[in-house]
């Protein structure tokens, strides 16, 4: 298979990561016989240092052309005093909406043995296996205009959705729910807002398309609390923009370390774009110590959602799996023993795994 990736290393220990998920998808071009061609674009900080703009048109252009891009994290404190519209941030939501990038998915699924570096207890995250769907172009990260009145004493963010960007949100994460387990928790805030009593009607008006699919509505700040408490009982989630934002951080502490989240931005045609949950993490950029597991991970939701390469895709996943299981892990994984390593080498050992499965060969043998 030929496909065209682009790459959006962004900024700060994005730049470090995205190298790691090319190394990856050369092992897996290499023995699985592909052929990725990889085409780096600035977004973020990056690019309005070089072009003025956080998301230049020759980004958009060429992630329009592309099969897949794969983006590392934007943002920094170089640019936390610009304007608004000169803001890192603006370029990652600028490329999801110039796509039509809507639906984003964002598995968290813990990593055996690693259950004990989360900080809530090990029988309350055992067995945790959530997917949230969060809505991704509309809410209030796009309403217009946002802006300061009065001097900048009063400030205005408008929270717009339409029918048709909640039906098909929501679509998805009755399909999600339909190849999983069954089971689709909708969050909102329906005793407060306009826009999450129509979601709610909305949901309640599909249930007879997806009569597999058992529904629950759960208010946003019950959500919260029942995902450290008892996120097993979550199989779906579907939520607007905002929510989703905080409860897949919230999320994160399940599997140890926001370290370990990939997620999936996909529009209808299934272009997609793949990158970390994580952000930008300045206070670690440069140093070669970031995990690049969750951008490894969103390479291999590439290999499955936009080019249907469902066995590579699993074998980065049991790559990532071995390698954790054999003891090593980034600093940002509090765990008491194992085998501390950097980037580089996090990511030439899974890398290296990917080898030796297909050439069933055990080329690092000494590790594992
Ligand atoms: C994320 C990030 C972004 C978001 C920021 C960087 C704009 O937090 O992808 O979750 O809020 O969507
Ligand atoms: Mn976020």
């Amino acid at each position: 298979m030929k496909k065209r990736i682009v790459l959006l290393p962004g900024d700060g220990i994005g730049k470090e990561v995205i190298n790691s998920a090319k190394d990856v998808l050369n092992a897996i071009a290499e023995e699985y016989n592909h052929t990725f061609s990889f085409e780096s674009h600035e977004i973020g900080g990056a690019a309005i240092d070089l072009y003025g703009t956080p998301l230049p048109e020759t980004t958009v252009d060429a992630c329009k052309q592309a099969d897949a891009v794969l983006l590392g994290a934007v943002g920094g404190p170089k640019w936390d005093s610009n304007p608004s519209h000169l803001r890192p941030e603006r370029g990652l939501l600028g490329i999801r909406k110039a796509l039509d990038l809507y639906a984003n998915l964002r598995p968290i699924k813990g990593f055996k043995n690693l259950l004990h570096a989360s900080p809530l207890k090990e029988e309350v995250v055992s067995g945790s296996d959530l997917l949230i769907v969060r809505e991704l172009t509309g809410g209030l990260y796009f309403g217009t205009p946002s802006e300061r009145r009065d001097n900048g004493n009063s400030v205005v963010d408008t929270l717009v959705y339409s029918r048709q960007e909640i039906e098909r949100i929501v679509d998805k994460g009755f399909q999600a729910a339909q190849q999983r387990r069954g089971h689709l928790t909708s969050v909102d805030k329906a005793n407060v807002l306009e826009s999450s009593k129509l979601w709610r009607e909305i949901v309640e008006e599909k249930k007879a398309q997806y009569p597999d699919v058992a529904v629950e509505h759960v208010l946003v700040d019950a959500a919260a609390m029942k995902l450290i408490t008892n996120p097993t009982q979550f199989d779906v989630i579907v939520t607007e923009n905002l929510f989703g934002d905080i409860l897949s951080d919230e999320a994160s502490v399940i599997t140890g370390s926001l370290g370990m989240l990939p997620s999936a931005s996909l529009n209808e045609n299934g272009v997609g774009l793949y990158e970390p949950v994580h952000g930008s993490a300045p206070d670690i950029a440069g140093k070669g110590v970031a995990n690049p597991v969750a951008m490894i991970l969103s390479a291999a939701l590439m290999l499955r959602y936009s080019f249907q390469l469902n066995d590579e895709a699993n074998v980065i996943e049991d790559a990532v799996q071995a390698v954790l299981d054999a003891g090593f892990h980034t600093g940002d994984i509090q765990v008491p023993e194992g085998r501390l390593v950097g980037t580089a080498e996090m990511t030439k050992l899974i890398a290296d795994y990917i080898k030796s499965q297909n050439a069933s060969k055990c080329i690092a043998s000494c590790y594992f």
